[in-house]
């Protein structure tokens, strides 16, 4: 038993999705949440840049005595989980790629077109397609990189037209090219516009990794002996920018009524 929290952590606010499930599951877990509202979005940014500020964060969330961290974000994910992992031997650092693979691997078959949708890095990494034909090389995969989602998420530009119009410029050609008929969300702030896409594509089988993704941390947690049996405190929410919509989105996304919203940047000082 460890009732120390988890830490997790994204660019923004795209890795609040991942926990939802997570709270429902486990209620006995208390969170820390890290976005780097201040730097989002890191899909576009260089890997050197990307690494630099994980490393940051990581720094700051062992700080804050976390049990495990979870890398709730693809493009760090994609970027330097390797490194992640080397620099902070002493807890498990998990990121969200591996188990969406392993879900893709165990559902999809030969006649599957799938498609992946994420940010610049992570579709450049074709991290998705190496874990994918390690375990399936048979499967069809065609990546997509939609750089203006995240802006348009963290503005909270969701339910209108200019959303709509955003998914169709990137996706209409290559659903319709590549025939795709599974969509992976390869991108933790895309949750918050799967129904949007399921309206516009309503014959598109979504896979949204974050389910997965909670499942490999009960693995984990079990594995490791550390399961909490009480919760420790308040979940807590750090941002870098503590903006209006981060705020507004976390009581968006889970209904809460006791938590604690911080702000913490890196250049200043803690307030
Ligand atoms: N949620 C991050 C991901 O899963 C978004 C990265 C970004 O800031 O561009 O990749």
């Amino acid at each position: 038993m460890d009732n120390r929290p988890i830490g997790f952590f994204d660019s923004g606010l795209g890795g609040l999705t991942c926990i939802a499930p997570l709270m429902r599951s486990l209620p006995n877990e208390r969170i820390i949440y890290f976005g780097d509202t201040a730097r989002t979005p890191y899909g576009s940014k260089s890997p050197d840049t990307i690494k630099n500020f994980a490393r940051e964060i990581c720094d700051f969330l062992l700080h804050q005595d976390v049990k495990m961290i979870v890398i709730a974000c693809n493009t760090v994910t994609a970027t330097c989980l390797r490194d992640l992992q080397a620099r902070f031997p002493q807890i498990p650092i998990m990121g969200v790629i591996q188990p969406a693979a392993n879900k893709i691997c165990a559902d999809c078959d030969e006649t599957s077109q799938i498609g992946i949708i994420g940010t610049k890095v992570t579709i450049k990494s074709k991290s998705y397609e190496a874990l994918i034909h390690q375990k399936r090389p048979e499967l069809q995969v065609h990546g997509l990189a939609c750089p203006a989602f995240v802006p348009l998420i963290e503005e909270g530009i969701i339910e209108n037209e200019i959303m709509d119009l955003t998914i169709r410029h990137y996706m209409d050609n290559f659903i319709r090219y590549y025939k795709i008929d599974t969509l992976v969300l390869g991108c933790t702030h895309y949750p918050l516009i799967r129904d949007n896409i399921r309206r516009i594509y309503p014959d598109l089988r979504i896979v949204n990794p974050s389910e997965e993704v909670v499942h490999r941390i009960h693995q984990v947690l079990e594995n490791e002996d550390l399961f909490a049996d009480q919760r420790s405190g308040d979940h807590t929410f750090y941002a870098s920018d503590l903006s209006e919509n981060f705020v507004n989105m976390i009581n968006r996304i889970f209904e809460l009524t006791e938590f604690r919203v911080a702000f913490k940047n890196f250049d200043l000082p803690t307030v």
